[in-house]
């Protein structure tokens, strides 16, 4: 059964969904730790509400982002994952992590890429106006929230929306999605092949 490793920075609400899904068997995975770069957050006390190790590696208690990221690999590595999940988790990567871990790391990411990469997906979103917004997973690569997408879901924005509003729509999707992928990456569904993402050898294009 495949190893699956989740790395957070906060609540962790697409990891409580996750850990549903393998508790009634959708995911066919086993979540060997969860890792957070934040201490004191939620996401641990979920993890270890569901008898998952609960791991902090303190970003601020390191020199640099390098010996932090040393510290983060050795960490993941000792469980030997198939996947690494970014639940939330608020670290920019080096281009050396990310090689580290290219094929087998997913993130979600609160808009509809190639738009709003980077932070503040909502505000922008409604500093433009923009009548529809989203969610998608990736791959991770070396470009920020630019690996290929795997897949998107897509909310109205209405004129009475806020950023909280936003952000509790996008959420509910992201539950039903990401544990979606996971569960095709642990069947062997998904993979990662030639700079793209393919679904049951289908290369995964643009909908
Ligand atoms: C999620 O909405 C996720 O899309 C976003 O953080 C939230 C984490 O919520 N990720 C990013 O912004 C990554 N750049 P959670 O901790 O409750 O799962």
């Amino acid at each position: 059964m495949p190893n699956i490793v989740v790395l957070i920075s906060g609540n962790g609400s697409n990891l409580q969904a996750i850990i549903d899904s393998v508790q009634t068997g959708a995911i066919n995975g086993r979540i060997s730790a969860v890792i957070s770069n934040k201490p004191d957050v939620f996401g641990l006390e979920r993890a270890a509400h569901a008898n998952i190790p609960a791991i902090a590696v303190d970003h601020t208690q390191f020199a640099d982002r390098s010996e932090f990221e040393q510290a983060l690999t050795q960490t993941i590595d000792q469980y030997q994952p198939d996947l690494v999940v970014l639940a939330g988790f608020m670290r920019i990567l080096s281009s050396e992590f990310v090689q580290h871990y290219l094929g087998k790391m997913l993130n979600i990411h609160p808009s509809l890429l190639p738009k709003y990469p980077g932070l503040n997906t909502h505000r922008r979103v409604l500093e433009n106006g923009d009548k529809e917004h989203g969610t998608s997973v990736h791959f991770v690569t070396a470009e920020l929230d630019g690996g290929p997408i795997i897949a998107q879901r897509s909310i109205h924005v209405t004129a009475d929306d806020t950023e909280e509003s936003l952000q509790q729509k996008i959420q509910q999707q992201e539950h039903q999605l990401y544990p979606e992928v996971v569960s095709w990456f642990c069947n062997g569904r998904l993979q990662f092949k030639d700079g793209q993402a393919w679904l049951d050898q289908d290369p995964i294009t643009a909908s």
